[in-house]
Order: C-alpha cells, then structure tokens, then sequence
C-alpha cells in the first residue's frame, strides 16, 4: 500500500540568509512611532497533552524556545509575549553566555557559530506521529542545522534529533553536537538520576539542581552505561511523586558516550543539554557529509513521575523496543548454574529440565567455543567461536536438534565485540584491537575491545553471528555480552583521526546490527553488557530485552528492576530466578515476575516441591503474561520509601491486573497501611485471587488470604479506596494476586 504523506513547508525566510536580512538591535527608543510588526513565526509540536513551541524572534531571526510544558489551547498566544523564551539550540562563539547545545570551528578558523531561523516543514507520518523539521543557517557560512521532532500525539512523547551538513570548501570541526536543549523556568529543580556499578545497577537519587552546571555522563565507551543509566527525570517546583507533580523524563537513545548537563543560570532559568558526551570526540565533518545525533526521547507529565513512566513504557513497546508488543521465550539459562563446566551430557540433561518446568528455550551462555586456547574459564578463547570440540563434539547443531526432539527451543550466548590476547583471533589479527601505541595493554576482565570502526572488523563480527545462525539453522535466540568498557583506546585504522573513535564505534555496531536485522528481521536477541553496562534504546531497536543486572539476589533485584522501571517497560526487563539469593524460592519468583521472567538454577538439585511451585508458577506466569507486557504499571509503594515494594500491572481494558508485594525488611510494631490500587475501573467488580501460594510451609510463606483459591471480591471503587492488605511480619516474604473482572 502505498503511504500517504503531507509535507507542508510553514515559512521560509529565504537561503542564503546574511547579516543585514533582519534587522539588529532591541525594540525602538520609547517615544519614536512603532512599526508595524509581521507576527514572528510560531512553530508549535504537540501532544495529546504537552506543547513544545518554539518562536523565531523578528529582532534578531534566531530560533527560540517559548513553552514546554501542559499542551497550550492557544499556542498562537506566545505571538504577543515580549519575550522571545530562551535559544532553541545556542551556539558558541557570538554571545551565548552559557554552555552551548553546538560549536563549530568553521574551515578558515572562526570558531564562532550563529544560527538564523530559514524554515520548518511538518510532515504527518501517521495521524498520530509527526515529523516536524527546522532548518538554521549560519548567515556567513554554507553551514546547516537542522532540527528534528518526531511527536508520538498518543503516547506524550517526543523524540528529537539533529543533522548538521556543511558545504565549506574544507572540513569543519564540530565539537559540540546535542541532541536537545530544553529549558525550564520554575523555582526549583529536582533531579532524579540512576547510578550503580556491576551488580548494583540503577540505584536512584533525587537531588535538587542548585545554580551551576551539574553532569550526568558516561566516558566508557562501551559498557557504556555501566556506571551511569542514560536516563533522568527532573521535577519542577516541588518534588514530583508517583501521581503528582511536573516531572520531565528524558533519555538518550546512544550505546556509547553520553553527557546529560543541567545548568542553573543567575536567573534561576535550567538549561537541559543532551547528547552524546563530546569529551574527547571533536569531529571533522567533510563537507556535504551529514552529522546525524542519536534520539532524544521525553516526556512531560504533570501527574507525576508514574505517568511519566507509562508514557515512555507505551512509546517503547510500539517504537523503541524490537517487538515490543510481540510475544516473549521463557527461558532457562545456565550461567549461574554451571558457569564454564560443562559438557554435552549435561547440557542435554538441563534441556530436559528445560521442558520440565515449561520453558521455552535453553540458553547456552558462556565456555562453549575455542580450541587452541579452550574457553574453560575467562582468561582465555574468547574471539575463537568455534565450538570447543572436548565439550560440544558434535557442535551447536546436534544441541538445536536435541532441543527440537524434547520439544524446547535453543539459544546461545556470544561476545562478538571481543577479544582475548590468548586466542587465535588475537595472534592473527594484533592490529584489530583498541590499544595506544607506547603503551602496555590494559586489560578488563582479562579481554581487549575489537575496533569495530574498522570494516574488516565490522564484516567479521557480522559473520560470526551469521555464520552461526546459518551453519545451526533454528537458532532461536541469543545473547549479546559485552563484558569491558575502553580504555588505552586507540585505532590503528581511524590513523589521525582518533577523536572520532567513541563515536564511529557506537555507529558501526549499528551497522552490524542494521545488517543484521535485515536478514533477521525479528529474532530475539537478549542485550547484555557484563549485566546492565549497555541499556538505552539507541540499542534497543535491534534487542528484543535486555540483561538487567548479574545481580540476581530477590533482595537487591527489587530495587534494580524498580529503577529500571521508570524508564524501560516490563517486557524488555529480563529477571531470572536464581540461587544467588537466600531468599525462598516463592520470594524470587515473585520478584522475577516483575518482568520478563526466566531462570538460571539447578533443576536437578530441586526438591519435588520446589520444582510442583515452579512448575504452577510458570503456568501462572503464562496466563498473565501479557498483563505484564503491555499493561500499564502503577508503582504503589517504593522500596526507597517504605520496607515493602508494591506495584501493579493493569491491562488496556482495565479487565485484568496483576499486584506484586514484597516485604523487605519488618520491623518490630511497624504499621503497614493498606495499599490503594490504582489504575482500575471504580465501577467494575473484580475478583482478587492470590497466585503462587507457597507450597514450602513456613519456609516460604506468602501474605496474601493464605489457601490456594482463596479468592475475594471487592468493587474497584473499593480497591482504590480503601485498598488491600499488603503486610507481613516476616522480611522476605511477597505476595501475588491477579486481579480478574
Ligand atoms: C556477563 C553476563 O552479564 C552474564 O550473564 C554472563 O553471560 C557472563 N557475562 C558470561 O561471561
């Protein structure tokens, strides 16, 4: 079917355009005649709910931002204001007084950049998705920005990009190239960010922004995120909660380098720049070449940070995440399990176990490539994928169809960016790696990073994933590691132009996996990064999930999943049940069951009632799935708050919700209220069942009405009046109830 598409170009003023096309200087003396003004030009994006307008100012033709915030009746209002509102995209070098969202150098030297208003066009995409361009020129120079806002009307949210394209006779040194600027008035800045480590991911902090410049960046390069999630939400005026309160959520779709910078001016006016961080990564621009950032996708919500998280979690499932609303494999994974030791009897034995509990796929994580130098342990292999002839002698094709014969699903792990110095890769291709000349290698997690800007590179990790898929055809899903950040970094292919490395990096690993996609359009592919050190969607248009944290401990993973939760939906999130934690079996189910749930365990070393538990927890989990997946999540008790965590899961029609609560901690005559649901039909009556009832005895006590079947039913005026009972006086407890009309 051919796409309907509407181009309307709203106003040009006029390529090229030159210092004395608009006239300079402030308004007239008072007391001189007042010349008739043509309105300026008022370019409005909107929302369901929001307007971000921008207003190109007649005193001096620059672009400006005059609202963010709740969608205006009128935008053509901010015609008359006398302020023009604060630059939609400042440059350096002219009369900016603060940080810049662009500098250039332009080819003969002058390191300053201005930037006119030419134009805009809006295009319609779909009826509820609009593209809307602007074009800025600088009046001296053959130097363009545009920017781009792609409004999702439905979902609240806008994406924005820029593109700047020179025709200067030689190239152009851009040094500072944001994705967005946004700016704020109010009379307080709250920022919550999410920081960690391996295995302590996503931990949250609010603060408040005082004046001056704070920074949340990452210089990694890869694992990029491993210290720091690219992700922010900023309340205005007051601290925002989960149902009231202005609260912006932003995050920048880049794998790589990426700098949030919030500056307090004198006024008390907030400046958001983001964008990929441009430390170390001034870039020559040829001319005619477009410079394209990545995404950056927001929200603005004034009822708090719960709606905030719900319109990012509606915009990902249908744009940000590889099928986002498509099903899901349950599987049974065996890192923690087994880690490096095993063979092809044991793997075809936890295949059984896979069918056993009722998952879909086994997923053969690391140890199972590399001859000349075995993967046995993490010192050595990797770069080698080959499967290890000791372990695998009849390779991954005699486990796909072994996994077919059971009646289960096959997957497998890769580290394809990668290398070890101990592998054959290494010892064939020394100038493949990242390492400075002069200087020793320095390693992480005994391994060195693939320079992927170069081509042979690229080629070659793209056929280690083909060459798998195509030699084992039914390869069902995989897992994508990657286990070092850079450091020593340095390019024997980029030669003179090093400051590009953390850039063209990111954009050949898209590459590979653009190409990648195209052959596969919808295999699933779990994103991993050493845990979560790689989680944005920049990466997740071509992920189906991701790795959360190695961090698998029920205690610790209720708040790592409660973080990740404010920006990523459930589907994406993969929880696996493990015995890293002492918590009972029932406690990390229910915990797992956050998202999307798997395991990594022993099954033979299950008890018969451990392995009957997970067995009706899989069925449970299978019925209500898609509640999971594409509800909408209500966060009704934070962790950071309270010693229990509770949260809720409501479906579209507001037919059927899933309440997870779990205990972290009791404390002696401590009163824990009743917990009002949120989210359901006040005139509907629902039944309120509790699933997952613990069959371990005292071991494993829920907190919910105790007996399977145990089932009430209340109105849902009820529930979100008065609420439930979510207590207990044992920590580590939980429970589940699914919620039915
Ligand atoms: C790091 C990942 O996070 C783990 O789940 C596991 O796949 C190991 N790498 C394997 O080396």
């Amino acid at each position: 079917m051919k796409k309907l598409l509407s181009i309307i170009t709203i106003c040009t003023l006029g390529l090229p355009l030159t210092g004395q096309d608009l006239p300079a200087g402030g308004p007239p003396p008072a007391g001189q005649p007042q010349m008739q003004q043509t309105p300026p030009v008022i370019i409005p994006l909107e929302t369901k709910n929001t307007s971000l307008v921008f207003r190109v100012s007649n005193r001096d033709g620059r672009l400006y931002q005059a609202w963010f915030g709740p969608r205006l009746i009128n935008t053509g209002d901010l015609a008359n204001s006398r302020d023009a509102g604060h630059p939609a995209y400042a440059t350096f070098g002219t009369d900016n007084l603060f940080e810049p969202a662009v500098r250039a150098t332009h080819n003969d030297g002058n390191p300053s950049l201005e930037l006119k208003y030419v134009s805009h066009e809006v295009e319609n995409i779909r009826p509820d998705v609009t593209l809307t361009r602007i074009f800025l020129k600088d009046p001296e120079y053959p130097f363009v920005v545009s920017l781009f806002f792609k409004t999702f009307a439905n979902e609240d949210v806008i994406e924005q990009w820029i593109e700047i394209r020179h025709d200067e006779k030689k190239p152009v040194t851009i040094f500072n190239y944001a994705s967005s600027m946004l700016h704020f008035d109010a009379e307080k800045y709250w920022l919550t960010q999410f920081h960690g480590d391996w295995a302590e991911e996503m931990n949250l902090r609010e603060s408040e922004l005082t004046a001056g410049i704070k920074i949340l960046d990452t210089k990694l390069g890869t694992r990029a995120h491993m210290y720091q999630t690219p992700v922010f939400m900023l309340s205005l005026n007051e601290r925002s909660d989960e149902n009231e309160g202005q609260v912006i959520a932003g995050t920048l779709g880049w794998s790589g380098n990426f700098r949030f910078l919030f500056e307090v001016d004198e006024k008390g006016s907030l400046r958001v720049i983001s964008g990929i961080n441009p430390f170390a990564s001034e870039y020559s621009l040829l001319p005619g070449k477009v410079f394209r950032t990545p995404s950056m996708i927001f929200t603005f919500s004034d009822k708090g940070k719960g709606l905030a998280s719900r319109n990012l979690h509606s915009w990902a499932v249908k744009y940000g995440v590889l099928d986002g609303t498509g099903p899901r494999l349950t599987l049974l994974n065996n890192w923690e399990a087994t880690g490096f030791n095993f063979d092809e009897k044991k793997l075809s034995a936890i295949l059984d176990d896979t069918k056993k509990l009722g998952l879909d796929v086994f997923l053969l994580d690391d140890g199972w490539f590399a001859n000349k130098y075995p993967r046995n342990n993490d010192r050595a292999g990797l770069g080698d994928w080959q499967e290890n002839r000791a372990k695998l002698p009849n390779g991954l094709g005699y486990l796909v169809r072994e996994a077919d014969a059971k009646g289960v699903k096959f997957g497998i792990w890769i580290e394809p960016e990668m290398v070890n110095p101990k592998s054959e890769l290494y010892e064939t291709h020394p100038d493949w790696v990242l390492k400075l000349p002069n200087r020793p290698e320095h390693y992480f997690r005994n391994q060195l990073v693939l320079d992927l800007t170069n081509p042979k590179v690229q080629e070659f990790v793209y056929n280690v994933v083909d060459g798998m898929l195509t030699s084992n055809q039914g390869i069902a899903f995989i897992k994508w590691d990657c286990n070092r950040m850079m450091t020593n970094a340095y390019s024997v292919y980029l030669k003179d132009k090093q400051s590009h490395l953390y850039i063209d990096y990111v954009n050949s690993l898209y590459g590979v996996l653009e190409r990648l996609r195209q052959k596969y359009p919808h295999l699933p592919v779990m994103l991993c990064s050493g845990g979560g050190g790689r989680v944005d969607y920049g990466a997740l248009k071509y992920f189906t999930e991701f790795w959360a944290s190695d961090n698998t401990d029920a205690l610790e993973r209720v708040y790592i999943q409660w973080g990740y939760s404010f920006f990523f939906p459930a589907v994406s999130v993969c929880n696996h049940v493990t015995s890293w934690g002492k918590q009972s079996l029932k406690f990390r189910t229910d915990v797992a069951m956050m998202g999307k749930m798997g395991y990594d365990i022993e099954v033979d070393k299950m008890t018969e009632n451990e392995l009957k538990f997970s067995q009706d927890a899989i069925a449970n989990y299978s019925r209500i799935k898609d509640i999971i997946y594409s509800g909408e999540l209500y966060r009704l008790i934070s962790p950071y708050e309270e010693n229990r965590a509770v949260l809720m899961y409501v479906n579209q029609a507001k037919s059927r919700a899933v309440l997870l609560g779990f205990i972290l901690n009791a404390r002696y005559g401590e009163t824990l209220n009743p917990v009002k649901l949120q989210g359901l039909d006040p005139a509907k009556t629902y039944k309120v069942q509790e699933i997952n009832v613990s069959n371990e005895g005292r071991r494993g006590p829920g907190m919910g009405f105790g007996a399977p079947g145990g089932i009430r039913t209340y109105s849902g005026d009820y529930l979100m009046k008065t609420g439930l009972n979510v207590g207990s006086a044992s920590p580590l407890t939980s429970v589940v109830y699914e919620i039915t009309e």
